[in-house]
């Protein structure tokens, strides 16, 4: 489903984020992408997504060649099912749970139902059988700076799954989470990659937690894949190869 062919990214100030990047995923997979920071993870992520452009290579996803030709209402369709988490959960602190998952499908709204946050019934239902995925029905009134960490990054998966999405990614959405609700977090994509059928690729610095709950990893080290295998391939020897600071130039 998703291609990367010699992929390159530099940015403007010359760091090389990406260099020569090709790797196939096929759909229904859940991908750890584990590097050291800097290594170009996030780089990784948002060139799928189009917040970023490539220098050279070439990219597919489901079909469509994302390329600088894309843009507009097309890049507007590309992303509508793509959904994105992150580690700060982006979410509107003072409002409740309810407007939060359901404000991903406002742009569906006419403009008067849309003035006055005024969503249609089928809309709220979707939006409660979100949370129910999730387990957070219960919270589904609270405002959202009521809720822990966990319960908030939930949501924003929530909110996602709205988008009825066919690709998750996540760049690091366990980052600012306790071990305890990073492991639930993990569990919940866990969940949602198998019984919705939605691939999912999860950036993560942290390598055990990965391993747990991803069945395919990607390991990148300065820019480049040193590891595109199974995660029951994976040994110490490559571990330690992704996470050797000294040693960058392999
Ligand atoms: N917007 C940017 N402008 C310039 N350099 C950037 C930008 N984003 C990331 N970088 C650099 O690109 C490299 C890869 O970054 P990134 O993809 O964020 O790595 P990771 O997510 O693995 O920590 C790093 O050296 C980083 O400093
Ligand atoms: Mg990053």
């Amino acid at each position: 489903m998703i291609t990367f062919k010699h992929v390159s990214k530099t940015y403007s100030n010359h760091v090389v984020a990406l260099s020569d990047v090709s790797f196939h995923i096929e759909a229904g997979a859940f991908v750890a992408i584990i590097g050291l920071s800097g290594a170009g993870k996030s780089t990784l992520i948002r060139l799928i997504n189009k917040m970023i452009d490539k220098d050279a290579g070439t990219i597919i996803v489901n079909n469509v060649h994302v390329d600088h030709t894309l843009k507009n209402a097309e890049l507007r369709a590309y992303r509508r099912h793509i959904g994105m988490v992150f580690q700060a959960f982006n979410l509107i602190p003072k409002t409740n749970v309810m407007h939060n998952v359901l404000v991903s499908r406002a742009s569906e709204l006419s403009a008067f139902r849309s003035a006055f946050s005024w969503f249609p019934k089928a809309l709220k239902l979707e939006a409660l059988d979100a949370l129910e995925k999730l387990n957070i029905l219960d919270k589904a009134f609270d405002r959202i700076e009521h809720l822990s960490g966990g319960q908030q990054q939930r949501v924003a998966l929530a909110r996602t799954l709205m988008q009825k999405p066919y690709l998750i990614l996540a760049d690091e959405p366990t980052a600012s989470l306790d071990n305890v609700m990073a492991k639930k977090i993990m569990e919940d994509f866990s969940r949602i990659n198998e019984k919705e059928k939605i691939t999912v690729i999860v950036n993560m610095h942290n390598v055990d937690l990965a391993l747990q709950y991803a069945t395919r990893v990607i390991g990148i080290k300065a820019g480049k894949i040193v590891y595109d295998d199974t995660k029951e391939n994976l040994t110490q020897a490559h571990i330690d190869n992704i996470y050797d600071m000294a040693d960058t130039s392999s």
